[in-house]
């Protein structure tokens, strides 16, 4: 059995990895040796069979003896290590959720169930490094994957709603928290039915612009208002979560150079918790009937399905609220838009800790053992 490291594994990632792994019994096929940066020497967690006291995730000696490593631990983490780990001649496979070594030529990005092709290239090549992707890049494709496959996309674009979950477990709390001290406010009034709706709004209103509202993490307010800007300021005008959308695409589908299809578009966080959505645009390479799009879409993985373009199943089923803690990846509102034939409206719902992030790295983990 492969011995395999696990780094990072009570983050919020790290957790959500475990459970997945308890749940598809993937601890029976691995010897799993848990790391920590801080506990070494304490007992491991429970995963139904005896494991070793956890090790330190600093040790270059401890992880030299793993055949595969995986880490939730963040980029930080990875900078620190990752480099003096190689260099001390270790040639495992090193499995990561953070960006750091996502677009360096000797890494590739591992989504099997858009890219296996890729993956499988790199295996016989040799490549050791596979990296977790942009968790909203991940979900766009798990959802319009089969477009890119059938050659049909020209352009993209994606204007997303980004869940607290992709800023961090704080981030979560925070929203939580500022939703309660936004009801709070109000409490009096909205127990009254006769109390006027714009004396409501007023009093929320100063509250969101007051430092009353909780907002150490995003700085600002997400309950009662959203935030237009996700990740680092790049110089040429977009973020830097918008500009991942193009390049890890390409990277994910194997494109180069002359081959890339442009993609692009606004990143915003709201109000939900782990569920990012996207709303596209995607500009097609020729007219194809609404009904092959469906098909195509609906094939392409086990996890993608087409919701109908109509009122009520698109309330029931195309939500962060329906889809939250789930592998579905709905697709929906596919419809031809004035534009033209060759201009498609696609929306999107998916978990971002599940094909986001955590369901990437056990998939591949299982493809190595
Ligand atoms: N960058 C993403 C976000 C999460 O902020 O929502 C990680 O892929």
């Amino acid at each position: 059995m492969k011995k395999v490291g696990l780094v990072g594994w009570r983050g919020m990632v790290g957790s959500v990895l475990m459970e997945r792994m308890r749940e598809e019994n993937d601890f029976a096929s691995i010897d799993p040796v848990f790391f920590t940066t801080s506990q070494h020497g304490q007992p491991g967690p429970d995963i139904g069979k005896p494991v070793q006291p956890l090790q330190d995730a600093f040790s270059i000696d401890a992880l030299r003896e793993m055949d595969i490593i995986i880490s939730c631990q963040g980029g930080d983490y990875t900078s620190k290590v990752f480099q003096p780990l190689r260099d001390s001649g270790w040639d495992g496979y090193w499995i990561d959720a953070a960006s750091s070594l996502r677009m360096n030529d000797d890494s590739v990005i591992v989504l099997d169930p858009v890219n296996r092709h890729v993956v499988d290239q790199a295996l016989e090549s040799g490549v050791k490094n596979y990296i977790g992707g942009n968790c909203t890049v991940s979900l766009m494709l798990m959802a319009v994957g089969g477009l890119f496959r059938e050659g049909l996309v020209r352009w993209v674009s994606a204007m997303t709603y980004q869940a607290a979950s992709g800023a961090g477990a704080r981030n979560m709390r925070e929203l939580i928290n500022q939703m309660g001290c936004i009801r709070d406010n109000v409490a009096g009034e909205l127990a009254d039915p006769s109390s006027a709706i714009l004396d409501i709004d007023r009093k929320t209103s100063d509250l969101l612009r007051s430092s009353d509202l909780p907002q150490s993490e995003f700085g600002v307010p997400l309950a009662g208002s959203l935030i237009p800007y996700i990740d680092k300021q790049l110089d040429n005008g977009q973020s830097r979560e918008e500009w991942k959308a193009q390049s890890e695409t390409n990277k994910i589908l194997g494109l180069y150079n002359g081959g890339i299809i442009p993609i692009d578009g606004v990143c915003v966080r709201i109000g939900a918790m782990r569920c990012h959505s996207q709303a596209l645009t995607l500009k097609l390479n020729r007219d194809i009937p609404m009904s092959d799009i469906e098909s195509i879409i609906a094939e392409s993985n086990d996890w993608v399905s087409v919701v109908p373009n109509d009122r009520e199943a698109t309330l029931q089923q195309l939500t962060p609220a329906a889809v939250t803690g789930k592998l579905d990846i709905p697709a929906g509102r596919l419809r031809k838009l004035n534009m033209g034939n060759e201009y498609l409206s696609a929306f999107t719902v998916g978990d971002q800790l599940l094909w986001g992030a955590a369901e990437p790295l056990r998939r591949m983990l299982n493809i190595l053992v």
